[in-house]
């Protein structure tokens, strides 16, 4: 008797199946663990609060193998620099990139280096670096503090820098445009993204760009969101103290602004900036309605089409994309903070039902 094979059975990763549009020369060699091919969800209850008549889809990146859209990136960074020879990588991170990071670079048998801001990435990211062997340091400093140091500190040490101003990551991160595309039979007419470093928004320009020229798409008005405590790229000016809740973008010196710049131009998009109670409401609203649990910093995309729908910015009728960057669990402390808490109970069938009533 035969089987029947699902299309899963031969997927491996995203190098294998773009591997013809991607900087690797033996996609067969690839390090990955199943990244990309991430839904794109369509909600129902988000569009009907807003009484806004269009469609608004969620690319869920938070179900790559780390949790984040770093995979896509790290893939193909971790990939290039095993080929190079590379026995370590580092980079200066939030938390999602070290997470992803030290997951790639265990599977490639490399040492990873990760420097975070002491106490500001979130519990869930730490603890995947540290299970996945990173030699973890915290930094009394900030993300772009971080950043600084590393950019020199590659220059003197046989190490690869897997931060996105490598281009690998952006090559490997333009992939999720491809699958919207491929989703949606069509690019939406504005997608919505999270900006720290602004890196991500450059690679699906990249993409969708890349499916334009080749006639498959017409691609979609850019529009970036920072969190209003950081928020360089809406001010035009570098923020020394970055501060949100949204710790994933608590960034104040872009590395890829011009990157961000060009995309504004070129698909006539915007940036704009949400507040921390904006974004902690959105990440409520898409848990608790629409099913959907994504980390702060992922919600600051709704956040933003909430307040440009309302605005009128976006006519009636359009057709929005917003990627969710990471998963909720990557932030357990910020959830349970803003949330209802349990309800402790004896252990008797009357109290629980007391309980119960109480709402029904
Ligand atoms: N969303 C999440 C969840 C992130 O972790 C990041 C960046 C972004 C959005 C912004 O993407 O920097 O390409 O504009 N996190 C980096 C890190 C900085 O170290 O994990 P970007």
């Amino acid at each position: 008797m035969e089987y029947p094979v699902s299309a899963n059975a031969r997927y491996t990763g995203l190098i294998q199946h773009y591997g013809d549009r991607l900087p690797i020369e033996d996609p067969a060699s690839a390090v990955c663990l199943g990244e990309g091919r991430t839904p794109l969800i369509r909600t129902y209850n988000l569009p009907r609060r807003l009484g806004f008549e269009g469609e608004i889809y969620l690319k869920f990146e938070g179900v790559n193998p780390t949790g984040s859209f770093k995979d896509r990136g790290m893939t193909v960074a971790v990939t290039k620099a095993f080929d190079e020879g590379a026995r370590a990588v580092v980079c200066a991170s939030t938390g999602n990139t070290a997470a992803s990071a030290a997951a790639y670079a265990a599977r490639a048998g490399m040492q990873a280096f990760v420097i975070i801001p002491e106490g500001k990435i979130a519990l869930g990211k730490l603890s995947q670096a540290m299970m996945h062997g990173a030699k973890v340091i915290q930094l009394r400093g900030n993300f772009d503090e971080a950043m600084a140091i590393v950019r020199v500190l590659v220059r003197d040490l046989p190490i690869t820098l897997v931060n996105s101003i490598n281009p690998n990551r952006l090559q490997g991160q333009k992939t999720a445009a491809f699958e919207v595309v491929e989703d949606l039979g069509r690019a939406p007419d504005y997608h919505a993204i999270p900006v720290g470093n602004a890196g991500n928004i450059t690679a699906y320009w990249m993409g969708y760009k890349e499916y334009g020229y080749e006639g498959w798409c017409a691609p979609p008005v850019m529009v970036g969101f920072q969190s209003t405590g950081s928020a360089p790229i809406v001010e035009g000016r570098h923020i020394d103290q970055p501060d949100t809740v949204a710790t994933a973008i608590r960034i104040g010196h872009p590395a890829s602004w011009e990157g961000a710049l060009d995309v504004q131009k070129e698909s006539r998009g915007w940036f704009d900036a949400v507040t921390d109670e904006d974004i902690l409401q959105a990440q409520r609203l898409l848990a608790s309605t629409d099913g959907v649990f994504c980390e702060p910093a992922s919600a600051a995309s709704v956040a933003g089409i909430v307040s440009e729908i309302q605005a009128g910015h976006i006519p009636q009728g359009s057709n929005v994309v917003c990627t969710l960057t990471g998963h909720g669990l990557k932030d357990p402390d910020t959830a349970i903070r803003q949330s209802e808490q349990p309800f402790t109970v004896d252990a008797t069938e009357a109290a629980v039902e007391e309980v119960i009533q109480g709402f029904l």
